[in-house]
């Protein structure tokens, strides 16, 4: 059986560096499906931006730079891309719809047309409908249904999870990756696609957040029942650790990102006192010594600090005591040794560290690192995407209604 290949571009413009990975949904007779990675690239941006989408020149470039990474790496160039979309330009909600069933079966057109009437929301001109994903269905007043066709019943019910982007951020998004020479296949929250690649499907289903602690930014994804349920943010990251060492230690912020990267720890519990650390002193090329013990002291009070904001949001969001699969933190910013430790701390509930390389073959090993979660789960988007498209049949008419944008099924 010759394999099928086909190829996903991944787009992750993140505040602290711009990722772009290929990878490919290989289909051999009726065995399951593997995902290929095939290329990674990786540009920095001079400094930190401080909103993703404000300077389209530079991101443009970078997102050149990426690709080409990627494509020189893989031997291939993906046309369409899944681009991630930071929840800092989203906002969710929830709504239902009510159809009444004509024949005694529900069929799957009595479901698209369920979530028709669902997400037939007023979307404010400056917003953009980026993702409807059905929840649960009640037939004749029946809640918990995860799959209505094929049930018997005359009344039919969905509740949708909708996911709108700020205009303007899309149109940007949209501008530069058009500029560097490819088109959107579709805009994906990130928090979401961070769940898709470190989450186990047992995760999803038992509840569990994912935590991806990025640059500028704490995102957080909650999943219950197989579905995502709720998006908060946390306006600091992994930036944030450095901004405290710039001032704590009176070091350059080129240096301090340096010295978090190096020796930077979670908790002083892991520091041994007699440690120190050689940093920048106030004369021109004079050096200091600094305890490493000072160095974790400023990051825990961070971290601490970002994870007790996120044990806020879950709570808010009512999740608290639901999460059997508890929160995996992931990101860049979960790097830093001893993060684990910290959480353990907060969360009274199961805590992990998660990166992506479940479910991938090929050069898996090179997105295995948490700061590549949100792109490698970018791709695993991308993927789910075609194999809904296969299993519907009409892969062309449901990837041309993509990238306008907000088509109903969602691959979970
Ligand atoms: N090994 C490491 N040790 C400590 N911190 C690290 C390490 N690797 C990356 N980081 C930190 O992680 C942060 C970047 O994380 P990530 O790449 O997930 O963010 P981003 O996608 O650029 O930003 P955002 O998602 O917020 O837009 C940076 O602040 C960086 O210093
Ligand atoms: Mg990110």
């Amino acid at each position: 059986m010759i394999a099928t290949p086909y190829l996903i571009g991944a787009l992750d413009i993140g505040s602290t560096k711009t990722c772009a990975v290929i990878g490919e949904l290989i289909l051999e007779g009726d065995g399951p499906a593997q995902v290929k990675v095939l290329g990674v690239g990786q540009v920095k941006p001079s400094g930190i931006r401080r909103d993703a989408v404000s300077n389209i020149e530079e991101t443009t470039e970078e997102i050149r730079q990426a690709l080409k990474q990627a494509e020189l790496m893989a031997g291939m160039q993906p046309r369409g891309l899944y681009v991630g979309i930071s929840a800092e330009y989203v906002q969710t909600s929830t709504s239902n719809g009510v159809v009444a069933i004509g024949g005694d079966e529900i069929s799957e057109d009595d479901v698209e047309r369920v979530h028709e009437v669902a997400r037939a929301v007023v979307v404010p001109p400056d917003k953009e409908l980026l993702h409807v994903i059905p929840q649960d269905y009640s037939v004749d007043h029946r809640g918990g249904i995860q799959q209505p066709a094929g049930m018997i019943g005359t009344r039919l019910e969905a509740d949708v999870f909708m996911v709108l982007g700020s205009g303007a951020a899309a149109r940007n998004l949209r501008k530069a990756v058009a500029r560097a020479g490819y088109e959107v296949a579709q805009l994906v929250l990130t928090p979401l696609a961070a769940g898709l690649s470190v989450l186990t499907t047992e995760e999803r289903e038992v509840g569990a957040a994912v935590v991806a602690i990025g640059g500028r930014t704490t995102e957080i994804a909650i999943f219950h029942e197989g579905k995502i349920r709720h998006v908060a943010l946390v306006p600091c990251g992994g930036v944030s650790f450095t901004n405290d060492l710039v001032k704590g230690l009176g070091i350059p912020y080129a240096e301090a990102e340096r010295v978090k990267e190096r020796h930077g720890v979670a908790t002083i519990q892991l520091v041994d006192p007699e440690q120190s650390i050689e940093v920048p002193g106030p004369a021109p090329g004079a050096r200091k010594h600094m305890p490493r013990e000072l160095l974790a002291h400023i990051i825990e009070q961070r971290m601490d600090e970002v994870l007790t904001l996120v044990l806020h949001e879950i709570d808010r969001a009512g999740y608290a005591h639901r999460l059997g699969g508890g929160v995996v933190l992931t990101g860049g910013g979960a790097s830093l040794e001893g993060t684990l430790d910290v959480a353990q701390s907060i969360f009274t509930m199961p805590v992990r560290c998660g990166a992506p390389g479940a479910g991938l073959t090929g050069l898996a090993d090179s997105v295995r690192r948490p700061k590549f979660a949100t792109a490698a789960g970018l791709m695993l988007f991308g993927v789910g995407r075609i194999r809904e498209d296969l299993s519907n049949g009409r892969g062309t008419t449901l990837r041309a209604l993509s990238k306008v944008g907000g088509w109903l099924k969602e691959f979970f």
